[in-house]
C-alpha cells in the first residue's frame, strides 16, 4: 500500500482533507486532551467531516481501553480513523481500524484479521515512535505486551508537522527520540535488515545525532529534523523489527511504569555489548563480518570512534541526559528475563538465553545506583 506522506509547518491540518478525499464522512478522532488542541476539530469540520473524539487511553495503550474505543467507534456509525499523539495514540487508532469489523463477543486479538477498509490518518505529536511508518502496533493485554501486526495497519496519510513538537515537555522530548535511536541502531543490526532498511537506519542517526541538542532548545528547524529522522527510524523497523533491547524493555515498562523510550534505552546498550562480547554465536546468515560491518556503521553514526567505542558512546548520552535505571526498585532479574518474548529475540543476530538475559538486567541494576 502507498502512504499519503504530508509534511512541513501546519501540514496537520490538511490530514482531515486527505482522509475526506478517500470517502471519510464520520472521523473517529483518537487524540490527547494535550495534542488535540482546536485546530483538529476545526480542520475536521472544515474538510466536511462529521467526529467523535476518543481520548480513554493511558501511555501504553491497554487493550480494554481499544475494546471501549471499538465500541464507540462503532456505535457512533463512524467510517473512519485519525490519530494525533505519540505511538499510543496511533497504535490505538491502528487496533480500532483493525477491530472495528470483528465479532464484538470475542476476543479480538484471538480472531483472524482483515483489511477493514476505514481510511486511517496519523499525525505524530512526538519524533519518536514512528508508528505513523509501521504496520504494526504494541498493546498491552493483562499486563503483557502484545504486537498486533497486519499490512493494513500502514495508516493511509501521515502529516509530519514539525510544530507538534513545540509543546513537549523536555523529558518526553528525550524519552521520545531515544526510541527512535533504538529503532535506528536495532533495525540496523537486525536478521532482517536490507540494504533499504540500513539506508533509512543511517538517515535516522545522523539526523538525530546532529540535530539533538537544538531539538532540546526548542529549535524550530532542528524538530523538523528529528520528526523526519524518527520516521525514517520507523521505516526502517517496519522492514527489519526491532530485537533483544525491544524485547527487554516492556517488562521494564510495565513494572516500573517507566516510559517505553527510557526503558529501551536502558537496554539497548547491554544488548549492544553483548553482541560485540558474542561474534561467535552469530546467527545472521550473512556471517559475522557482515555483523561486525553493521556494528562499525552504527558505532561511527552516533561519534563513537570504532565499534567498540558504540555502547560506551550511547551511555555517555545517557548520562548527558540523566536517563537512569530506576534506584531503589526491586529488581527480580530472574522474573524479568522469563518474561521475554522469545519471538522477537529472533531478530536478534546473536543466540541469547534466559540466564544471560537476566545477567543483562543484572548489569542494568548495577549501573542504576
Ligand atoms: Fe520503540
Amino acid at each position: 500500500m502507498t502512504q499519503e506522506l504530508i509534511t512541513g509547518a501546519g501540514s496537520r491540518r490538511l490530514a482531515a482533507a486527505a482522509l475526506a478525499r478517500r470517502g471519510a464522512r464520520r472521523c473517529f478522532a483518537v487524540a490527547s486532551d494535550r495534542a488535540a488542541s482546536g485546530w483538529l476539530e476545526r480542520s475536521l469540520r472544515g474538510a466536511g467531516l462529521d467526529f467523535v473524539r476518543f481520548s480513554g487511553f493511558s501511555a501504553n495503550p491497554r487493550y480494554e481501553d481499544i475494546v471501549a474505543a471499538t465500541r464507540l467507534f462503532r456505535k457512533s456509525g463512524c467510517d473512519s480513523v485519525m490519530a494525533v499523539g505519540g505511538g499510543s495514540a496511533i497504535d490505538t487508532a491502528k487496533c480500532v481500524k483493525l477491530f472495528c469489523r470483528m465479532d464484538a463477543s470475542q476476543n479480538y486479538l484471538e480472531q483472524p484479521y482483515e483489511d477493514t477498509g476505514a481510511p486511517l490518518a496519523a499525525v505524530p505529536t512526538t519524533a519518536g515512535s514512528g508508528s505513523e511508518a509501521t504496520s504494526f502496533a504494541v498493546i498491552y493485554a493483562g499486563g503483557e505486551k502484545r504486537s498486533v501486526a497486519h499490512d493494513s495497519l500502514l495508516p493511509d496519510i501521515a502529516a509530519l508537522d514539525p510544530q507538534t513538537l513545540a509543546t513537549l515537555p523536555l523529558y518526553q522530548k528525550k524519552c521520545t527520540l531515544l526510541d527512535a535511536l533504538c529503532h535506528a541502531v536495532e533495525a540496523w543490526w537486525s536478521v532482517n535488515s536490507t540494504e533499504e532498511s540500513v539506508e533509512y537506519s543511517r538517515s535516522a542517526l545522523s539526523g538525530i545525532t546532529s540535530h539533538m541538542d537544538d531539538y532540546f532548545e526548542g529549535e524550530p528547524g532542528a524538530a523538523e529534523a528529528v520528526m523526519f529522522a524518527a520516521n525514517a527510524a520507523g521505516r526502517a523497523i517496519n522492514i527489519a523489527k526491532t530485537t533483544a533491547a525491544h524485547a527487554m524493555c516492556y517488562k521494564l515498562t510495565s513494572s516500573f511504569a517507566l516510559p517505553h523510550g527510557h526503558a529501551v534505552a536502558l537496554c539497548l546498550p547491554r544488548a549492544w555489548r553483548y553482541i560485540l562480547e558474542h561474534p561467535e554465536r552469530t546467527t545472521d546468515i550473512r556471517g559475522a563480518a557482515h555483523l561486525a560491518e553493521a556494528l562499525r556503521g552504527i558505532a561511527l553514526c552516533i561519534g563513537a570512534r570504532s565499534a567498540e567505542e558504540g555502547p560506551t558512546r550511547f551511555e555517555a548520552l545517557l548520562d548527558e541526559l540523566c536517563i537512569a535505571a530506576p534506584s531503589g526498585a526491586e529488581w527480580d532479574v530472574s522474573r524479568l528475563a522469563a518474561f521475554v518474548d522469545p519471538a522477537r529475540l529472533k531478530n536478534f543476530p546473536v543466540s541469547i538465553g534466559e540466564k544471560e538475559l537476566a545477567e543483562l538486567y543484572r548489569q542494568m541494576t548495577v549501573r542504576g545506583k
